[in-house]
């Protein structure tokens, strides 16, 4: 059984990317450049946000980081979306999400510049992803082929059960994993809330992915033996012994099903961390003209 050290990996492309930054900034090219822009004072995205920044300066990435009020007007917003549309030194921006109640955010994603949505959210990116062109690929997705790819694990032929049919991960998962790829060519089974018999459908997975946002929802008698486990789940559960009041816990019961699995990606430390790689890769590609 091998626990896939998510942590490691992201070290490990980080630690690539800033060599392909130093010999970018050896031969006089452009620096890649990311901005994200913060909506309000919502906890998790400030600190997904500050991760992202942080990452940035750690591979030699300029980063702008763009804050302002809860109360902006959508028309303010997508003053800026269209700003950093035209700022030819970005090469890539994110808004990050959820936003205030008042803003619609498709309105918000469709503002963005599709050549430099390096959140891989627009309808262009997302069309181009599902027709096999090259286009920026959602975050989690994008890090779970990269965390299949390195830990060689076969895809080709394998039944993958995705659960959870959200646009950020399980749609995009389930597409990207039967795409004709290196890492896909996977019969795929899309699970979700009207799914009927879902036992029956993780039961026959050689590959499950947990999509779900529901603590520790896969057990193990879900699991057949030898399967291949990515939890994507990030939930809290109450835990008076930690100083915070809780403990993260994935979409999968870890400690039950840990001796049927071949390969698991533990929470926190397995999905998570690749995420804002693949926006860093992202990044890259954005700056090198690489997608479009
Ligand atoms: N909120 C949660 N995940 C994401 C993400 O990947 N990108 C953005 N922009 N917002 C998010």
């Amino acid at each position: 059984m091998t626990i896939i050290d998510g942590k490691q990996l992201a070290k490990d492309i980080k630690a690539e990317l800033a060599i392909k930054v130093s010999s970018i900034k050896a031969a006089g090219g452009k620096i890649p450049h990311l901005a994200a822009v913060l909506i309000g004072d919502n906890a998790a995205s400030e600190s997904y946000v500050r991760n992202k920044v942080r990452s940035c300066e750690q591979v030699g990435f300029n980063s702008t980081l763009i804050r302002q009020d809860e109360s902006i007007s959508e028309d303010a917003l997508l003053e800026i979306v269209d700003d950093l549309n035209r700022d030819d030194d970005i090469d890539g921006f994110i808004v990050q999400l959820p936003l205030p109640k008042h803003i619609n955010e498709q309105k918000i994603t469709l503002a963005i510049e599709p050549k430099k949505d390096v959140d891989g959210f627009h309808p262009m990116n997302f069309g181009r992803m599902a027709q096999g062109l090259p286009s920026y690929l959602p975050a989690t997705p994008y890090g779970i082929l990269q965390m299949l790819e390195r830990y060689n694990i076969e895809t080709s032929g394998k039944h993958c059960v995705v659960i959870g049919r959200s646009n950020i991960v399980g749609t995009p998962m389930s597409i990207l994993l039967s795409r004709k790829a290196k890492i896909g060519n996977c019969t795929v089974t899309l699970a979700h809330s009207r799914t009927k018999d879902l036992k029956a459908e993780t039961l026959r997975a050689d590959i499950i992915i947990a999509a779900i946002g529901r603590a520790n929802f896969v057990t193990a008698d879900m699991v057949k033996e030898g399967a291949v486990i990515i939890d994507v789940g990030i939930n809290r559960v109450e835990d008076a012994t930690k100083k915070r009041g809780y403990r993260l816990v994935g979409d999968v019961d870890f400690e039950g099903v840990l001796s049927k699995v071949s390969h698991i990606t533990p929470v926190p430390g397995g999905v998570g961390p690749m995420t804002v790689c693949s926006l860093m890769m992202n990044t890259l590609k954005a700056s090198k003209g690489e997608i479009f």
